[in-house]
């Protein structure tokens, strides 16, 4: 980062000689034309030609902010990682997103919110890149690209449009309890500061004895969760598109240091393979009877970025970055992920994006990985090739790996097999009638009614109606009759 206070008391060419002009271009007579040879002015254009990097796809619109983590409980009995050892601090950054919109639209649409973590930890950095809610819409990654475009915009006006957005979810029954979350409150924050944070997959943790538990992360805001209504959400998304960031941003600068309590839901690993429904599947919550929270440690955000591109706009966030001590686990959806995120910014960002500041680790990088556009960090003459005979460091683990688990079958294109509490509907359901009270489920029916109002024809209006009555059969009988009354 350039302190401003360091800056020169004049402006220079990006090469560091003096500038000539910031206002006046270098022209034959005050009248004439251009002169090719004015490299600076030939400069600032071409660099604001290049001024952006493209947005994220998707995630486009968000923003973030500095803090730190501390653990302050001993679950040292679960995982051997630095950063979960009790009394630890760790230098954290977090970004919250909307999930469809593009990088200039309003914060208030409805949709699930991303919560993406990066800890700048002392054995390398550690991302978790979650939502607002502890469910996804589907539970395979190749569905994932053409359930993101469904949500977007059509392809020849360019809308957004509910009868797409409905046709991808009733044709994939499991998006049903990701979407009852999404039409309930909790799917219109009243600002980032006042909703919770999930991993949302199961991840493995790994103890200094080799030991392995399977883990779903919860983060619980301290400030109260709080939601918007439809009215409100629609007025402030006139008024100020920018409304989760700009109450994040100031919330920081006056001091107000929002706060997450984490926790972690632990299941012992062999308990997995006879658990009465898949535990990697994305599309289900643990019930807290069966793995009660087990509090971890606490997330303050404390300091705003200043540069929002350079700290916002280019960081870089992956599940597959994990640390010594915590592992994947074979949730489909998160192994492809693995692969997606740094492919992502290897595109959006460039090639070394992991070179920027905001990216770097805290702790010295030995990596193979070579050159590339725009390499800043290199590590001189040494061997470039492995193994070598010069003395430069090369890992050699083999056999079973400590974050491993065992797989055997053919290789198959098939759904996850079910299990006897596996199905699509059933803790969407349990959301509507056992944590919902009367007046959420009133107001769920009618975002529903609404969203269906705005364009959702048949067949796909025939099989939403279906779609709610599978997840309960009271709401579906209501939706269907408030639709057809206001018809
Ligand atoms: C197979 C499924 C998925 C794929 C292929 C995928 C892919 C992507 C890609 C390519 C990005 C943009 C990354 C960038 O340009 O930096 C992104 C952003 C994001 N995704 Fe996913 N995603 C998937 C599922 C999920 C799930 C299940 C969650 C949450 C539980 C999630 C949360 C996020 C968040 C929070 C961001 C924004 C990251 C940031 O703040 O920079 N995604 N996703």
């Amino acid at each position: 980062m350039t302190d401003k206070n360091a800056l020169p008391g004049h402006s220079t060419t990006s090469f560091g000689a003096p500038a000539p002009s910031d206002r006046n271009s270098l022209t034959v007579g005050s009248d004439g034309p251009i002169l090719l040879h004015d490299v600076h002015f030939l400069e600032q254009m071409a660099h604001f030609n290049r001024e952006k990097v493209p947005e994220r796809q998707p995630h486009a619109k968000g923003s973030g902010a500095f803090g730190e983590f501390e653990t302050t409980e001993d679950v040292s009995r679960y995982t051997r990682a630095a950063l979960f050892q009790k009394g630890c601090k760790t230098e954290t950054l977090a970004r919250f997103s909307t999930v469809a919109g593009e990088s200039g639209s309003p914060d208030t649409w409805r949709d699930v919110r991303g919560f993406s973590l990066k800890f700048y930890t002392s054995e390398g950095n550690y991302d978790l890149v979650g939502n607002n809610t502890p469910v996804f819409f589907v539970r395979d990654p190749m569905k994932f690209p053409h359930f993101i475009r469904s949500q977007k915009r059509l392809p020849d006006s360019g809308l957004r449009d509910a009868h797409m957005q409905w046709d991808f979810w009733t044709n994939n029954p499991e998006s049903a309890h990701q979407v009852t979350y999404l039409m309930g409150d909790r799917g219109l924050p009243q600002s980032w500061r006042h909703m919770n944070g999930f991993g949302s997959h199961t991840y493995m943790w790994i103890n200094a004895q080799g030991e392995k538990f399977w883990v779903k992360y919860h983060f619980h805001n301290q400030q109260g969760e709080k939601n918007l209504t439809n009215e409100e959400a629609a007025r402030i998304a006139g008024m100020d598109a920018d409304y989760h960031r700009r109450d994040l941003f100031e919330a920081i600068a006056r001091g107000d240091h929002p706060k997450w309590v984490m926790s972690v839901q632990v299941m012992p690993y062999a308990e997995a393979k006879t658990y009465r429904f898949n535990p990697f599947d994305l599309t289900k919550v643990w019930p807290h009877k069966d793995y009660p929270l087990i509090k971890v440690g606490v997330m303050t955000l404390n300091r705003n970025p200043e540069n929002f591109f350079a700290q916002i706009e280019q960081a870089a966030f992956s599940p597959g970055n994990t640390v010594p001590g915590i592992g994947l686990s074979p949730d489909k959806m998160l192994l492809g992920r693995a692969f997606a995120y740094n492919d992502a910014q290897r595109a959006r960002i460039g090639t070394n994006f992991n070179q920027l500041p905001v990216n770097q680790p805290k702790v010295p990088v030995n990596t193979y990985m070579f050159d590339g556009h725009m390499t800043y960090h290199h590590a001189g003459n040494a061997a470039t090739y492995v193994p070598n005979s010069s003395g430069r460091a090369w890992a050699d683990e083999t056999g079973p790996m400590e974050d491993s688990w065992e797989n055997d079958g053919n290789l198959v294109r098939e759904a996850y097999k079910l299990r006897r509490d596996d199905d699509d509907f059933g803790q969407a359901g349990a959301l509507v009638r056992g944590v919902f009270d009367d007046a959420q489920r009133e107001r769920l029916v009618q975002t529903v009614v609404g969203t269906l109002k705005s364009g959702v024809r048949s067949p796909v209006l025939e099989r939403v109606f279906e779609y709610w009555k599978n997840v309960d059969a009271g709401i579906g009988q209501r939706i269907e009759e408030a639709c057809k009354k206001s018809s």
